[in-house]
């Protein structure tokens, strides 16, 4: 089966078979990052652009990382240090940079809409590394992969998503990607971070994240995206700590196979202790591990268009 888009621009308009296919090609490439030797030279001679207007320390590394082991050329554009600061636009930007006859340019940007934008006016592949508070489907990607890796399926599983719903491109790229899969999704948090009509995306939706917890399979707890919130949503660190915080007490009422993740960067102590983040339950590293498989499965499948079977 082969990946029959240009971009990658959000899991809402992907199908299941073609998130099979990017996970089972995942499957198939984590293990060049555990040889001595990283480096394959499957994209010689291609080149990818990493254009980031927002800061990322998980996401840009692991692109570069997934370039580089593939043999692609990389190059790293981050825009406090580029023209953008002189004034330039963004469509002039991407132009310019398109001039450069790069394969596939990965943008990160504040606002929603950039990624699809861009992926319009150019013809090299475009992939959406976070576009506001709308998707992250490479951050969904890796979640699915890592979900699957330890449970061994996704179809069926019941997950809780717990924190800054209304602010997490995160949550909506893995609700769509879940439902897909066939997964069970509730969404929880304050009433204040939660948005407008959540429920027509087919979730449950609760404020009460000892009840979310109650018999799921996978607990996804989120960051709160103080960057992106107008105004105060909660009394206290400490107060939203104590009412939507994972702690070891807390997770005494999940069941004892549970995964915990988060996409990070952790505020550890706010919507997650360190004695959880750091615990048995945590795939907190297994999904920054599997990042890089699953940005060098998009790479491959972008830039080389091969055929890959499906297992699915
Ligand atoms: N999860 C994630 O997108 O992390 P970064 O912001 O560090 O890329």
């Amino acid at each position: 089966m082969r990946l029959a888009r240009k971009d990658i621009i959000g899991l809402k308009e992907m199908d299941k078979d073609e998130i099979s296919l990017i996970l089972d090609t995942s499957e198939s490439l984590k293990e060049i990052s555990e040889r001595d030797i990283k480096k394959v030279p499957t994209l010689r001679g291609k080149t990818v652009i990493n254009l980031f207007y927002e800061p990322s320390t998980r996401t840009r590394t692991s692109f570069e990382l997934a370039g580089k082991r593939l043999n692609a050329d990389v190059v790293n554009i981050t825009t406090s240090n580029s023209s953008v600061v002189k004034g330039e636009t963004l469509r002039d930007t991407v132009q310019n940079i398109e001039a450069m006859n790069p394969n596939i340019i990965v943008i990160r940007h504040s606002a929603p809409g950039v990624p699809n934008f861009i992926a319009n006016i150019l013809k090299s592949s475009v992939i959406n590394a976070g576009d506001g508070a709308h998707e992250h489907p490479t951050q969904a990607l890796l979640d699915l992969y890592t979900i699957r890796e330890k449970k061994g399926r996704l179809e069926g599983l019941k997950v809780a998503i717990i924190g800054d719903i209304a602010h997490s491109r995160v949550a909506r790229s893995n609700i769509y990607g879940m439902h897909k899969m066939g997964m069970d999704v509730t969404v929880a948090g304050a009433a204040t971070m939660m948005p407008l009509h959540i429920e027509r995306m087919g979730v449950k939706v609760t404020t009460d994240i000892d009840k979310a917890i109650e018999g799921v399979d996978v607990i996804m707890m989120l960051r709160i995206q103080m960057e992106r919130q107008m105004g105060n949503l909660f009394p206290s660190l400490r107060e939203y700590s104590r009412l939507f915080g994972l702690n070891l007490d807390r997770l005494k009422r999940a069941k004892e196979d549970v995964i915990i993740m988060h996409p990070g960067p952790v505020n550890r102590g706010v919507e997650i202790s360190p004695e959880v983040a750091d615990g048995p339950h945590s795939l907190i590293l297994d999904q920054v591990t599997n990042g890089v498989a699953v940005r060098m499965a998009l790479l491959y499948l972008l830039a080389g268009g091969f055929e890959v079977s499906s297992k699915e």
